[in-house]
């Protein structure tokens, strides 16, 4: 059956006390929307709409950045959950299928829960979990033992309804149709004046269909609120993501040190070091090694290669086979080939780097002219020797040498030696004697004061 998904995202988030609105603070390298985005795009769904609001171009922009085919509607004034969901039809028309109603600040909805909700056989079917420690959410009322009768918001609830513990995750599935027209017969006479989505299950019932509750631990249904509730739900996905890895075959020494991002991937046998961090986009092949104190982001390695301590990989960054990045080294846009050695003090940007080449320490690609970015190409099986500087755009052959301490600033043809550097002079005993100079001139100083 064809899946739609809605995601609200209208709200300002007014308790993060920021410009950016809420659901664009992000937790693992990623904003919470994409978060909600991703759990729903595991069910494939066959329309994505996203609820904007306050922000609502950079919601856009965050949205369609993940996924293109997202299309997002406007809710200018959040007039509650019902309003922001029958604004989303106004995208829908034609579809028929299921809807599933997430909402932006919630990151941690399992697309397994999410499934378990569409294969419910029910009308209306809402994800709910028991708690007994919250004042702010809304309460599923049961009639029997498995229907769901309707839910009370705790505004509007009894004393007797507000001791029930279980709660309304606020995410929900129906028909397309049913829902669409449900939310279209909403009506705002209660404590918060809002067109509340939660009516839609007494709105069922009262038609003699069946609503149903799926049931999911707390933890996944944890919202963003503040800043403290990020800082709550980045600890909640590293313990997780850890564990993920260690259960993945990954060794980690000391795995709280270790920040993943949403979408890293980390072969089996590969070793992390304490004190790395993931941002978006890296992926690690196995057996490799990870030394302390990287940070690691957009880039991929390979099997066996090994990096840091102290390396710094940037977007575009491509390790093949047992490639060796070492301390103090900073790779952007390049690609090295098998076997490359980049072992201390380098920066490697919009280059590629032929197998089994060895880069001396302090080699520079001189990529950026104050304008324009260039390229630097160099070959298999050459030596660059340290502190090359290579002036790109620039081609160093297979087999070619660099001399240390070289400005290179032509192509250097395969198996040649470039110098670019001024020839050695040497002077006998002359340091010698400076040394006597600079003593008596020292000695002279100290008597003048004294
Ligand atoms: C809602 C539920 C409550 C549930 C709780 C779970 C309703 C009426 N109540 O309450 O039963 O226990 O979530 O967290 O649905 N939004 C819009 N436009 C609006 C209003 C809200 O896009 O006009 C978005 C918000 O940005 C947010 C989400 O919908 O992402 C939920 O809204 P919020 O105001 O937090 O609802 P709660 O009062 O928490
Ligand atoms: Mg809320």
């Amino acid at each position: 059956m064809p899946i739609a998904l809605i995601i609200l995202a209208a709200g300002q988030g007014t308790r993060m006390n920021s410009d950016l609105p809420k659901v664009l603070h992000k937790v693992a390298g990623a904003p919470l929307l994409v978060h909600a985005m991703r759990a729903g795009s595991a069910l494939e769904p066959e329309r994505t709409v996203v609820v904007a609001g306050h922000e609502a171009a950079a919601v856009t922009k965050a949205a369609q950045d993940w996924d293109e085919s997202a299309e997002v509607v406007l809710q200018a004034e959040q007039k509650g959950t019902g309003h922001a969901v029958a604004q989303a039809f106004t995208a829908l028309a034609g579809f028929s299928g299921k809807v599933i109603v997430l909402y932006g600040d919630t990151p941690f909805i399992r697309p397994e829960t999410l499934q378990t909700m569409i294969d419910t056989d029910a009308d209306v079917t809402v994800l709910g979990f028991e708690s007994d420690n919250s004042m702010r959410y809304g309460r599923l009322i049961l009639s029997g033992t498995d229907r769901l009768a309707r839910i009370v918001e705790y505004k509007d609830a009894t004393p007797a309804e507000r001791k029930i513990t279980l709660m309304n995750s606020g995410v929900l599935c129906a028909d397309a149709a049913l829902l669409a027209d449900l939310v279209a017969g909403l009506e705002n006479d209660n404590a918060a004046g809002e067109y509340y989505l939660t009516d839609v299950v007494g709105a069922a019932v009262a038609r003699g269909l069946a609503a149903r509750v799926v049931t999911c631990h707390e933890a996944e249904t944890m919202g963003v609120n503040c800043r403290q509730d990020l800082v709550a739900a980045e600890a909640a996905f590293q313990a997780f993501a850890r564990a993920e890895a260690l259960d993945n075959g990954v060794t980690l020494t000391a795995p709280e040190t270790v920040f993943f991002a949403f979408d890293t991937y980390v072969g089996r046998d590969t070793t992390i070091a304490p004190n790395v961090f993931f941002g978006p986009g890296v992926t690690v092949e196995s057996g490799a090694e990870i030394k302390s104190f990287c940070h690691l982001e957009g880039c991929h390695i390979s099997r066996g290669a090994s990096v840091g301590p102290f390396a710094r990989l940037r977007p575009g960054a491509e390790l093949a086979e047992d490639v060796h990045v070492g301390n103090f080294v900073e790779i952007k846009n390049a690609i090295l080939d098998e076997g490359v050695k980049v072992g201390h003090l380098t920066y490697l940007g919009d280059a590629h780097v032929g197998e089994f080449t060895n880069i001396g320490a302090g080699t520079i690609t001189c990529n950026y002219d104050g304008v324009n970015k260039h390229r630097t190409e160099i070959g298999p099986q050459a030596f660059i020797g340290s502190d090359t500087m290579l002036v790109a755009p620039v081609t160093i052959g297979a087999g070619a040498m660099t001399a240390s301490g070289s400005v290179i600033t032509e192509n250097v043809p395969d198996g040649a030696l470039a110098l670019g550097r001024t020839k050695q002079v040497t002077k006998p005993g002359l340091a010698a004697k400076l040394f006597e100079k600079f003593k008596a001139q020292k000695e002279k100083r100290r008597k003048e004061t004294n």
